[in-house]
């Protein structure tokens, strides 16, 4: 049975943001006992239980109202937003704070040996992406359209399979794209992880360990700079 008394937190199981993000909530005092198969980990100390699931659905997981409080990249959001927007939809939350981790950015990349000359010479390619709106968005710019090709993983090898001609993926230490013999073209997104919380009010409870964490985190992350 749900217990709706219990603050909810969603994070990534295990990705690029799942150790930081863990590593936040024990900075905060939260003692959770993180087992590696659970989806749900409960805290000893305060009431709150820990969902740990795909970054991909933190995002809609909070507009939803499931969860009360997402930690997320503002990649994955902002293209939950735009894809919810181009369904008709009018996706709510509230943006809580930027964290300090989980920078990365979000580019178009080629073939090392395309002869890359602005925008306008992916007029028509085919892309590899998991993020087609926030591309298009961005292309749109310029007047570029192109054809998508959705891939959630492995996008790097799409131009090498001969399943796309460019990719568009999020890029850290750059290290992906080199062992696929890739190079960025384009940056189009810089993006960190966030904390969102679901629209609506909290109980009066909840919403006070919401504050409670947040002057917390606020605490971590002075002491970090
Ligand atoms: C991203 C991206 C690349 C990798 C790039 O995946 O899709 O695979 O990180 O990082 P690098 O530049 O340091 O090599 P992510 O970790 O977000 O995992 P996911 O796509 O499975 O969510
Ligand atoms: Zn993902
Ligand atoms: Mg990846």
């Amino acid at each position: 049975m749900l217990d709706n008394s219990r603050l909810r937190i969603a994070m990534q199981k295990s990705g690029r943001l799942s150790d930081e993000s863990k590593k936040l909530l024990a900075q905060c005092g939260i003692k959770i006992n993180l087992q590696e198969q659970r989806l749900i980990a409960f805290a000893e100390n305060m009431p709150i239980d820990i969902l740990r699931v795909r970054d991909d659905d933190i995002p809609g997981l909070v507009i939803d109202g499931v969860v009360d409080i997402g930690i997320v990249g503002e990649n994955v959001l902002e293209e939950e937003v735009l894809d919810r927007k181009a369904e008709g939809q009018n996706p709510q939350f509230k943006q809580l704070r930027r964290l300090d981790f989980g920078a990365c950015r979000l580019s178009i990349a080629a073939p090392r040996d395309f002869d890359y000359q602005g925008p306008k010479c992916l007029q028509d390619l085919r892309v590899a992406t998991t993020y087609p709106h926030l591309l298009k968005r961005y292309l749109a710019e310029y007047n570029v359209t192109f054809n998508t090709c959705l891939l959630n993983g492995s996008v790097e090898v799409a131009p090498r399979a001969g399943l796309a001609d460019v990719i568009c993926d999020l890029v850290s230490s750059g290290a992906t794209l080199e062992a696929n013999g890739l190079k960025e073209i384009e940056v189009i997104y810089q993006s960190k992880a966030c904390l969102i919380q679901r629209s609506g009010e909290l109980s009066s409870d909840k919403q006070a360990l919401v504050d409670k964490l947040l002057t917390r985190i606020q605490g971590v992350i002075q002491a970090r700079e």
